[in-house]
């Protein structure tokens, strides 16, 4: 049988790509991650990539002489591979219109809060706990979701409430929401690489498992 083929987009420090791999070396998700790709030549994720033996580009307007140059490297390196999932693990950058009509409801992002909250644009990386903190939310959480046009407004796949402790750091809200994220990535990409996932039936009502909204029948 063929392998599932995942690409994975990162810009920063890369512990969800970690999480994907250490999954794969278990066995519990069986994809190929064809490649790595970074905007950042200082990502930990490109370094990850190599020790796991995948390949690892850096790709920016700099490597490739301005943005066009970017989504023309992006599509090639998607034919290339033959991917059959792009997974955005922190990857900071706009995706490209023409890279989701290759791949359509086959991107994925992670987004650590509970979205429609705290999501957009300016919410992004401590920005989003300290704002959780400051507003004094009793929970914020995870979510999981389809890359559209419009930043976190695609289909949302699965999130996952965190609790947020009275007088909570937003370091320590952070750090809580990325232990989530490693429980759950991997889940969901597993759940797209044994088709439990069906491009075009994903929309569906949440499903309210004892707070984990659940999107995707079957995904456990
Ligand atoms: C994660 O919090 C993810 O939700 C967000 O960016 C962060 C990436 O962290 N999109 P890492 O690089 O995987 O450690």
């Amino acid at each position: 049988m063929n392998p599932f083929r995942i690409g994975v987009l990162a810009s920063g420090g890369g512990s969800n790509l970690q999480s994907l791999i250490d999954h794969i070396r278990s066995g519990e998700l069986n994809v190929r991650l064809e490649f790595v790709l970074s905007n950042n030549s200082t990502s930990a994720a490109l370094e990850k990539a190599r020790t796991f033996g995948a390949a690892a580009y850096h790709v920016s307007a700099f490597t490739e002489g301005g943005e066009p140059g970017v989504e023309k490297r992006l599509l090639a390196l998607i034919k290339e591979h033959g991917i059959d999932l792009l997974v955005l693990a922190g990857y900071m950058k706009k995706m490209p219109s023409s890279v989701l009509r290759a791949l359509p409801n086959r991107v994925v992002n992670i987004h650590p809060a509970l979205l429609p909250a705290f999501g957009g644009e300016g919410f992004y990386g401590a920005r989003i706990h300290e704002a959780v903190v400051r507003e004094k939310c009793s929970y914020t959480g995870v979510t999981i979701h389809l890359v559209n046009e419009i930043y976190d407004e695609g289909q949302i796949l699965w999130q996952v409430k965190v609790p947020v402790e009275p007088g909570a750091s937003a370091e320590a809200v952070g750090r809580a929401v990325l232990a989530q994220e490693h429980a759950c990535y991997w889940k969901v990409v597993r759940a797209f690489a044994e088709g439990v996932v069906q491009p075009g039936v994903v929309a569906g009502q949440p499903v309210d498992v004892g707070g984990l909204v659940q999107f995707m029948r079957g995904l456990q």
